[in-house]
């Protein structure tokens, strides 16, 4: 049985006391190891171009020989991030939970090398992650949450025709493997102005990693150690990040969190058209709940009116800090969505470059009409995945510190305003001179309708274990 604990800022950045969430080798020598792209699956690292369509694909295995041949199939279809282009076919991400591993016959003092986290699953962290009531796994859907989920494949392409083709090679791996069985599919898709429901501009800012010569959004942010992402490599707290045994099974893969996050666009429309004073005060609410108009431009370098020509300008958009430019939030509430999620320089409790991750999220179910304000029923929302080293210190800490606390920001009564399940009860402050603007009982625009843990392993590691003969 493993003891539950949130991650905190104190039980993660205290070295001392960090074991649990901080599982790092210390003593390595001070060279950090060139990233070996072309063990890293493509899908992971490099921001994917829009528009694309896909599919999230979830698999049990009922025989271990089966589905080795099955992951053995699918290998060949994944390019390695050396060979990643912006114009490929598609994109294949393989990965696998703790229960696929064993599904597959890993052998236990190997999955016993895993993190506690990891091996219990994402549904077995409700609690942590504030997953209850709406959100809590029982309300989840089936079979999303259960251990029948062992592989998760994320097949993406720049359009249908050619995902088509990838979905007729993957049937094709399947079709002759009995115990290997389709039990769950979500199509996602982004749009070409990059809109999630609530009528965003998201996957802007996106971290810059040491040695894969792949550019951050912020020309102000140093690039991250690799071990950030990248299990086998050296991390910002100078160690090199742990991975699961036998090397060649850990060694350049990393962790996968999968959320299915059903959004209530109506409810958020009419929060706004309730609370605003006219429809450009509508605008600039929406704005202050995220940090950004909905063009993508972002408060801290146009506060005062929209700036889609700046939403849309890549080299600009994420050009911005702010502990110097705007330490209270005047421009960018300290509690919106963005600076909660990423707060770059500012003052806050812990330190910001343990926290940070890499996002793929797509969007999945029809836009609600502009204007409209009725809930018309259907399931509309981002499917959330996170990539990196550490679940603990990367997307539990988020989750529950970030998302759902306030207190790293000195505001324990509030949560993320746009994420967290603030269930009518939370506050949601907008910093202004002369007085604040304090926004009462903010809903839950968020729901999570399932997710999982998972693990994706190099391209060496898929071979690992479709050879494996236990
Ligand atoms: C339905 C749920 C969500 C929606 C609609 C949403 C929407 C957005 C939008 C519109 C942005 C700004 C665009 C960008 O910088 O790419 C953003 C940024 C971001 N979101 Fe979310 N998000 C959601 C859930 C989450 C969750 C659950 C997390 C983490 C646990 C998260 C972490 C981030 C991060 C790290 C950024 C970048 C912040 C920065 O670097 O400035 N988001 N999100």
């Amino acid at each position: 049985m493993t003891t539950r604990m949130t991650p905190t800022a104190t039980n993660i950045e205290s070295r001392n006391g960090a074991e649990p969430f901080c599982q790092t080798e210390r003593n390595e020598p001070a060279t950090s190891t060139p990233l070996e792209m072309s063990e890293l699956q493509s899908g992971l690292l490099h921001p994917r171009p829009s528009p694309y369509v896909g599919n999230y694909i979830v698999f049990r295995i009922d025989d271990r020989r089966d589905g080795r041949r099955f992951v053995e199939r699918l290998g060949r279809f994944v390019a390695s991030a050396a060979e990643w282009s912006a114009d490929a076919k598609a994109w294949l991400t393989i990965t696998i939970t703790y229960q696929g591993l064993r599904a597959l016959g890993v052998p236990q003092d190997s999955l016993d090398s895993f993190p506690p986290e990891f091996r219990e699953g994402m549904a077995a962290r409700a609690d942590v992650l504030g997953d209850t009531g709406a959100s809590a796994p029982e309300n989840w859907e089936q079979p999303l949450g259960s251990s029948d989920v062992h592989i998760a494949l994320a097949a993406i392409a720049p359009d249908a025709s050619r995902l088509n083709v990838l979905l007729d090679e993957i049937e094709s791996s399947r079709r002759d493997l009995a115990a290997v069985t389709e039990i769950w599919r979500q199509e996602c898709y982004a749009l070409p102005n990059d809109r999630e429901a609530f009528g965003f501009k998201d996957g802007i800012s996106h971290p810059a990693i040491e040695g894969s010569g792949i550019a951050g959004s912020n020309p102000k942010e140093d690039p991250l150690k690799a071990g950030e992402f990248i299990l086998g490599y050296r991390n910002e707290l100078g160690d090199i990040t742990p991975m699961p045994q036998p090397d060649v099974l850990g060694r350049n893969g990393t962790y996968v969190v999968f959320r299915k996050l059903h959004q209530n666009v109506a409810a958020f429309r009419q929060y706004l058209r309730a609370h605003a004073k006219d429809v450009a005060d509508e605008e600039l609410l929406a704005a202050k709940f995220v940090g950004r108009w909905r063009s993508g431009a972002p408060l801290s370098l146009s506060p005062d009116r929209d700036d889609p020509e700046l939403g849309a300008d890549a080299t600009r958009n994420n050009d911005f800090l702010y502990k110097d430019d705007d330490p209270r939030g005047l421009k960018c509430p300290i509690g919106s969505h963005i600076r909660r999620m990423n707060p770059r320089d500012a003052v806050v409790t812990g330190v910001v470059r343990l926290h940070r991750m890499i996002r793929r999220g797509t969007n999945y179910g029809p836009h609600l009409p502009e204007g409209v304000l009725d809930d018309d029923g259907a399931d509309r929302g981002l499917c959330f995945v996170f990539v990196g080293a550490s679940l603990t210190r990367q997307f539990e800490f988020v989750q529950t510190q970030w998302v759902n606390d306030g207190r790293f920001i000195s505001a324990p009564a509030e949560k993320d305003p746009l994420v967290g399940g603030s269930g009518g009860q939370c506050p949601f402050t907008v910093p202004a001179r002369p007085i604040r603007r304090r926004l009462q009982g903010l809903p839950t625009f968020v729901t999570t309708r399932g997710g999982e843990y998972c693990f994706a392993p190099s391209l060496s590691a898929l071979r690992w274990i479709a050879e494996l003969t236990t």
